[in-house]
């Protein structure tokens, strides 16, 4: 089985990708993971000549061992670096392997990201796509933050996830947008365990 799960920044799409993963035993990639990694590794040279070449290379040399400082790769600046890697053709196109080949392991997955049931997995058994308002994104997203104990400007993170959302929004080569066949799910009113109930809902009566 693989369920696709895409939705903007901070929809809660990771936290019910991964909350579908433990109930149905399946393993789970965030997708966005790979985009904040190549962000990072081509940090110094944003906005600078060669930030193209440089972040097509590192994301040609992508592999597990760069995803493994989540604090790191979570913040709000590898965010927004992600989004400036993600509208670069060649690297979207040098993380599709590594994308489809975990959803095509034996058994089954769960990815989340942004353009799973349009790109990566089109033939995807179940597909989501998660909404809620730009403030309840902002705020949970500042709560996730706070709970590691990093300080949260609300106005500027508000802004930050704005300008990601018209940066993905505005990408030529994404894909982000909500496949016919998948299944609209806002979570602005919902907390985590009603958002999954909802999931797990639709996936029930999908399969
Ligand atoms: O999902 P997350 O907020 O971690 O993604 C960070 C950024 O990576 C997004 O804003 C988007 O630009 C990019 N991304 C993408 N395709 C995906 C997942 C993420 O372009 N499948």
């Amino acid at each position: 089985m693989i369920i696709a799960v895409d939705g903007p920044a901070a929809s809660g799409k990771g936290t019910l990708a991964s909350g579908l993963a433990r109930h149905y035993g399946l393993p789970h990639l965030d997708t966005g993971l790979l985009y904040r990694a190549v962000g990072r590794a081509v940090s110094a040279r944003e906005d600078q000549p060669g930030f193209e070449d440089a972040a097509i290379a590192a994301a040609r040399a992508l592999d597990a061992s760069h995803l493994a400082d989540v604090a790191e790769l979570t913040s709000a600046r590898s965010g927004v670096l992600a989004s400036k890697v993600a509208v670069i053709g060649p690297v979207r196109a040098a993380l599709f392997d590594y994308q489809r080949n975990f959803a095509t392991q034996p058994g089954g997955a769960v990815l989340d990201g942004r353009d799973i049931g349009t790109n990566i997995c089109p033939d995807a058994d179940v597909k989501l796509f998660i909404q809620a308002d730009s403030k309840a994104r902002m705020e949970r997203r500042a709560r996730q933050l706070e709970s590691r104990g990093v300080e949260v400007d609300r106005y500027a993170l508000y802004h930050q996830i704005e300008e990601r959302d018209a940066r993905d929004m505005a990408n030529p080569n994404g894909g982000f947008y909500k496949a016919d066949d998948a299944h609209l799910l806002d979570t602005t009113l919902l907390d985590i365990e009603a958002a999954l109930r909802a999931a797990i809902a639709i996936v029930e009566t999908t399969m």
